[in-house]
């Protein structure tokens, strides 16, 4: 088969790292790729939002499957673009994706059929969203805008001149675009945060094993939202016991749900979830993989990868298992100093040579390119992702850091306690 990846961070490097490990794919092509991608795949120069190219490019290498897993594209139909091509995709069509794409459409869906989730309200109007934030006068609060804003939409407040603060950001300053045409505000919830991704046909799920991200740039969870700092998987806090309650009321509801209002759920649905003390409860949906929870994903499933899209694309995933390592992965982001608010671009990378031909360690690359001397550089806030594997979490972490040290660039920042929960499971 040939294969065509659209995307091009750490998370699209462990996707093709697990599609080249394919015994049914020949040719990987990916777009536009970066630096780290170019050396399993074959890289072409086109943006994940340029349908008509992506379009032409599969039918001119006469591409068998299309695989896409950002929102972006997504949630702007690239599903149907190639549908309606007659071209095959794995992904989520335009109708379904609105699951991430729209908070104010997912929170009302997990209303309407029971779905555990926080108490909200949803605003249009800035004015009336801060004369309701007065008269509830509940801190912390959460405001989130409605549509994509790379993850960055979502404002924790703690007194309501912050909030009032948040809705002139969102509403009136567009901070987050369009993103801000609609606001949800949101009860904020206590617990433990887990991801939960599932692979999803329509009507059967099968979910993924479990993981864990690091979304503040700081040690101790502390200072800004970033994309995620690093991921461990399983997650000790996903018991059986606490899967069997998300099977029943919200993995089974959410799919049924999405069926019963005619956007029937195809490709990854990724559950954040909140293991609050009534339980746990949804805190987003997303329509793609998470990045960098793929990280330490992919490199534990056993099955082969295109089989398991295939089957997501013909409604059979009842028929067929897919199986995950009995060990454990650690990713470690190695980031350009300064992330999230500015940082430079362009510095070279050293080290990752030692992550040639092993299987026990990974090296993804999330931001990088070559430059014009033919040298790996950085080209992003989020640089790298280091994943090892390990017989458990505290060895994969241990396995990680270690790794981590073949690795320098100038300014190059990381978390020092990516996985720290581990220690109080
Ligand atoms: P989201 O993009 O919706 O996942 O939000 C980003 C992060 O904000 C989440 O990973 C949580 O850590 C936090 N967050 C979002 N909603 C809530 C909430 N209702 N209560 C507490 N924390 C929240
Ligand atoms: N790691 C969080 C996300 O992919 O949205």
């Amino acid at each position: 088969m040939k294969v065509l990846l659209v995307g091009g961070g750490g998370r699209e490097h462990a996707i093709a790292t697990a599609i080249v490990k394919s015994k049914r794919v020949d040719r990987l092509y990916c777009a536009p790729g970066n630096a780290g991608i170019a050396q399993i795949a074959e890289c072409a120069p086109i943006g994940v939002m340029e349908f008509d190219r992506l379009i032409a490019f599969a039918k001119q290498k006469q591409v068998d499957l299309t695989v896409c897993s950002q929102d972006d594209p997504l949630c702007a139909g690239i599903v149907d673009a190639f549908e309606a091509a007659g071209l095959k995709i794995f992904g989520t069509r335009k109708n379904a994706a609105i699951i991430e794409g729209s908070k104010a459409f997912s929170k009302a869906l997990m209303k309407k059929y029971h779905i555990p989730t926080a108490a909200y309200e949803v605003f249009t109007d800035a004015e009336e969203a801060k004369a309701w934030l007065k008269a509830n006068n509940r801190f912390p609060i959460v405001l989130k805008a409605d549509g994509l804003a790379l993850g960055k939409g979502v404002l924790i407040c703690n007194t309501l001149e912050e909030a009032q603060e948040g809705v002139r950001t969102i509403m009136l300053d567009r901070k987050f675009g369009t993103a801000g045409n609609e606001l949800v505000i949101e009860e904020f919830m206590t617990g433990r945060e887990v991801s939960a991704l599932a692979f999803v046909d329509g009507t059967h799920y099968q979910l993924m094993t479990s993981s864990q991200d690091h979304k503040r740039i700081g040690d101790g969870d502390t200072g800004l939202n970033t994309g995620g700092m690093g991921t461990f998987s399983p997650s000790p806090f996903f018991t059986d016991e606490i899967r069997r309650i998300c099977d029943e009321k919200i993995f089974r509801p959410t799919v049924d749900a999405m069926k019963s209002e005619g956007r029937e759920f195809r490709g990854v649905l990724y559950f954040g979830l909140m293991l609050t003390e009534d339980g746990p409860k949804v805190v987003e949906y997303n329509t793609r993989f998470g990045d960098p929870e793929t990280q330490v994903i992919l490199p534990r499933m056993k099955t082969d990868i295109i089989d398991v899209f295939e089957a997501c694309m013909n409604g059979t995933l009842d028929r067929i298992r897919i199986e995950f390592a009995d060990n454990a992965a650690v990713c470690v982001v190695l980031a350009s100093g300064g992330y999230p608010v500015s940082y430079e671009k362009g510095k070279v990378i050293h080290g990752l040579e030692h992550f040639r031909d092993r299987d026990d360690i990974f090296c993804f690359h999330a931001g990088t390119k070559f430059d014009d001397r033919g040298r790996i550089v950085t080209s992003g806030g989020r640089v790298l992702g280091v994943t090892a594997l390990g017989s458990d979490l505290k060895d994969a972490r241990n396995r990680a850091y270690e790794a981590v040290k073949y690795i320098d660039f100038e300014k190059m920042y990381l978390r020092h306690d990516i996985g720290h929960a581990i220690d109080e499971a």
